[in-house]
């Protein structure tokens, strides 16, 4: 699946975002190695703390149906009807991310429109980051 189609169906996801307090919209669509998407968008709540990121509904739609490997991630955001700005994974996003993908092959793309966007790897994003192999007994 190419970047743009995956971009269309972040954009599509950020349509479902639950922003009723912050109103700044969020919409990802995480791509599987098998070619697999899943949507997710944010979702608050009265109380604020509660409030769930749309990487992380994406991610966690995918790893509860039984999903482990994935290949990208398309990111929308923003205050407006239509994106204006790139909008970055958050610090925790990014450490989810971190748990299941190889941060050097990871890519995460942060979308504007369709045409208008960036590619990165996790690990450009989450230098020195944490993960699975740092527990792992030698
Ligand atoms: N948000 C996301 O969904 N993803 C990000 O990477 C950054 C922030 C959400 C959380 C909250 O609902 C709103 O955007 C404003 O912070």
């Amino acid at each position: 699946m190419d970047n743009k189609e995956l971009i269309r169906q972040a954009l599509e996801a950020r349509q479902m975002a639950y922003a009723p307090y912050s109103k700044y919209k969020v919409g990802a669509a995480l791509l599987t190695k098998q070619g697999r998407v899943y949507k997710g968008c944010n979702i608050e709540n009265a109380a604020y703390t509660p409030s769930n990121c749309a990487e992380r509904t994406a991610f966690f739609k995918a790893v509860s149906e039984g999903e482990r490997a994935f290949e990208a991630i398309a990111i929308v955001g923003g205050l407006q009807d239509s994106p204006t700005d790139y909008a970055y994974p958050c610090g925790v996003c990014r450490q989810v991310m971190m748990e299941f993908c190889n941060p050097e092959e990871f890519r995460i793309i942060t979308a504007v429109s369709e045409e208008q966007y960036m590619e990165q790897t996790l690990a450009a994003m989450l230098p020195h980051g944490f993960g699975p192999d740092n527990i792992k007994e030698q």
